[in-house]
């Protein structure tokens, strides 16, 4: 998911054509302004943390862009792509690394595993499984 720092600017081809690059099939697109039904199921994993609720809030804050990739490895190649949490932790080359400073605006959510993609999934592509 690109995150609403990555669309307010304009990185969402830039983004998009390093996953295509990689040769993993795009199986779904979706420009939306997330609910909060939605944003608290994608990130229930963090509620009660302290940064949660400037997580849900920024998360608010625009629209983004929700993607489905299927292909070898799917999860352990895009999670690769986008590099560590925090992009100044994150190397060079990766999409965290190359196209944000903060923690709290690090242009995109991948999914960290298999079972995670099949829970997040619907909560924004509610007629695919
Ligand atoms: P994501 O879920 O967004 O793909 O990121 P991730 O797995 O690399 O990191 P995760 O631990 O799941 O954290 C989710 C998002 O919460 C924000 N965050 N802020 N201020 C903080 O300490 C803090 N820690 C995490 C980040 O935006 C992170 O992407
Ligand atoms: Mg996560």
């Amino acid at each position: 998911m690109l995150k609403p720092d990555a669309v307010r600017r304009d990185l969402i081809g830039i983004i998009l054509s390093r996953f295509e690059d990689t040769g993993l099939n795009m199986e779904a697109m979706r420009r939306l302004n997330v609910s909060s039904e939605q944003s608290r199921e994608l990130y229930k994993e963090h509620e009660g943390k302290p940064f949660y609720v400037n997580l849900i809030d920024y998360i608010h804050s625009g629209p983004v862009v929700a993607t489905v990739w299927s292909g070898p490895s799917a999860v352990s190649i895009a999670r690769k792509l986008i590099g560590a949490t925090d992009p100044a932790e994150a190397a060079p080359g990766t999409i965290r690394g190359d196209f944000g400073l903060l923690l709290d605006e690090n242009v995109i959510h991948g999914s960290d595993s298999v079972a995670s993609a099949e829970r997040e999934i619907p909560i924004f592509f509610p007629d695919i499984s």
